[in-house]
């Protein structure tokens, strides 16, 4: 009964101020592309991805030379000029902008633009693990580090125990309906699995890896660069 299709979408309407670049850190070059074309080449590649969208900011300015400059991706992405004010918003707009295309039990697979590292074996083992799941789930990985929770003045006050603690990562995929209603009525979720949290659902996690990493801060541009480079 396996008809159900799988898409794609890309949250890349944020500014970087993290990382504090002069361009918006999805744009930035990383092992000669920016680090968005990585991501879009990479669903696009794949297969079992009926569609990629991605999702930018009302006013960008970037997106057209980045797709001109890609005809690998044409026919294969289609890009939403309907980004939010937060990545919740984004990943709302975009979902909703694609209602007439999408059926209610189609898998979205939502994917951050800043995790440049994120493989087609990957996609196809989060997909494997999930397809037949009732509720969807992410790629995560198992803190390895000891947890430190600090107090005001930055002295330990205890340490966390870490077994069964996960740092989440994306994709993270749930049918398109689903979706949508958890994003609909959660209004301060980071990601969308905390929105399916709150319909009291349990989100399933599948390993990730270390790679597939969030460029976040100015020191992560480099170990990108190491990884993409040894990728290609
Ligand atoms: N994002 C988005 N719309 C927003 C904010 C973020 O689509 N209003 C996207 C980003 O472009 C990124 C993903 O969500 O692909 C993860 O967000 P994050 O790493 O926090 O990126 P930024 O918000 O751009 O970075 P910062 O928080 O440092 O400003
Ligand atoms: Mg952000």
């Amino acid at each position: 009964m396996n008809s159900s299709r799988y898409f794609a979408l890309i949250p890349a309407a944020g500014i970087g101020a993290r990382l504090g670049a002069d361009i918006p850190k999805q744009y930035m070059p990383l092992a000669g592309r920016p680090m968005l074309t990585h991501v879009l080449t990479t669903f696009a590649a794949a297969s079992v991805i009926s569609h990629v969208f991605v999702v930018v900011s009302a006013d960008d300015g970037y997106i057209g030379e980045l797709m001109a400059a890609a005809p690998h991706l044409q026919g294969r992405v289609s890009v939403l000029f309907d980004g939010g004010p937060s990545r919740r918003e984004s990943v709302l707009n975009g979902l909703q902008a694609i209602r007439p295309l999408v059926g209610d039990d189609d898998w979205m697979l939502v994917h951050d633009a800043a995790r440049p590292g994120l493989t087609g074996g990957l996609i196809e083992h989060l997909i494997e693990t999930l397809q037949d799941d009732p509720v969807g789930g992410l790629l995560a990985l198992p803190v390895v580090d000891t947890l430190k929770r600090s107090d005001q003045q930055t002295r330990v006050e205890q340490t966390v125990e870490r077994t069964a603690l996960w740092a989440a990562q994306t994709p993270q995929m749930f049918r398109y309906s689903l979706l949508l209603r958890a994003l609909r009525l959660a209004d301060a979720v980071t990601d969308e699995a905390g929105a399916v949290e709150l319909l009291g659902l349990q989100p399933r996690l599948v390993e990730g890896s270390p790679r597939n990493f969030k460029v976040t801060l100015p020191h992560d541009v480099a170990l990108a660069e190491m990884f993409l480079k040894e990728k290609s």
